[in-house]
């Protein structure tokens, strides 16, 4: 693996090699002190040309854990307001001596256009509405710790399909690991391409409730257009929301996943959110593991730093 851009051509071995990794620095970071040295003298540049709170600072966190050094771009006080282009941009940070960039960017492909400009690994932190692919493995390995295995799991992801990485990101990564995924959408929600994919359509979250371990909750997309083909958030909320009277026809052991930010009141229930099945926090948790597997797999540390 020389970069990490997708989950759809990532098999099964290496998803279960980083998320055993991640257990593993999981327990580094419950430590009184949580570092090792094995990224030591490298440098991560985390370059998000578009918002971002968790993710980015996720990364930095990940590699600062290795005792790698960080060094951060923001488009808003950058020369690209001077205009400078992206791939000038890429190359001027190179310059300075990084070793891995983590592409942020409104643009799918942004993340491959500047693999093949630079030298290093990089890792997509999310481009367009395409892939997302560490939010992919964090969630995995959020499922993971909670039922052992994703094998035989039924999986609904609910809501603006269309618009959004995370789901592309999440379907491959589940289904590799053994996953079943349901995809519960109106059809104005879902992308033509979805008939392609190794997924489960259904419209009406009250059927598939009864019958999953994991509901997994996406954001209306509306900076994507995600609103725009829903008469009214309410609406949305009424017949896509994960509300307390659909929490409770869940399964005993079902868990609700969401990637965050959370729109309360509209995908997520104000309470559901905070129930001890909503796994929300628990993800973020474990995207600082996750990141670290990744960071540590594409800088070639050694395994028994
Ligand atoms: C997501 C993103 O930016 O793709 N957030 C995240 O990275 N945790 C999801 C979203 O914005 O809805």
């Amino acid at each position: 693996m020389n970069h990490l851009l997708s989950t759809e051509d990532v098999d099964r071995e290496t998803l279960e090699q980083l998320l055993s990794d991640a257990d593993g620095f999981s327990e580094v970071l419950s430590r009184p002190i949580p570092k090792v040295p094995a990224l030591r003298g490298k440098t991560v540049a985390t370059m998000f040309f578009e918002p971002s709170t968790r993710t980015r600072m996720s990364f930095e966190k990940a590699a600062k854990a290795l005792s790698a050094d960080t060094v951060s771009f923001s488009p808003g006080t950058s020369s690209l307001s001077k205009g400078e282009s992206l791939k000038d941009t890429v190359l001027t940070v190179r310059a300075m001596g990084v070793d891995l960039m983590v592409v942020r960017h409104k643009s799918t492909g942004a993340p491959w256009r500047i693999a093949e400009w630079l030298d290093i690994p990089i890792v997509n932190g999310g481009d367009g509405a395409h892939q997302h692919p560490t939010q992919a493995l964090l969630d995995c390995l959020t499922i993971k710790q909670r039922f052992g295995t994703l094998d035989g799991l039924r999986i609904a992801i609910v809501g603006d399909i269309r618009h959004s990485r995370v789901a592309r990101s999440d379907i491959f990564a589940m289904t590799t690991l053994g996953a079943t995924v349901v995809l519960v959408a109106p059809p104005t929600l879902l992308p033509v391409d979805a008939e392609d994919w190794p997924v489960e359509v259904a419209d009406d979250l009250d059927d598939v409730v009864p019958s999953v371990d994991v509901v997994y909750l996406l954001r209306v997309q509306t900076e994507r257009g995600g609103a725009s083909v829903f008469p009214s958030l309410s609406e949305y909320a009424r017949r896509f929301g994960m509300n307390s009277a659909r929490f409770d026809r869940l399964q005993d052991h079902a868990v609700v996943l969401h990637p965050g930010p959370m729109n309360r009141g509209v995908e997520i229930g104000y309470d559901v959110a905070d129930d001890e099945r909503s796994l929300i926090l628990a993800q973020v948790t474990n995207g600082v593991a996750a990141r670290m597997a990744v960071l540590f797999r594409l800088l070639g540390g050694e395994h028994d730093a």
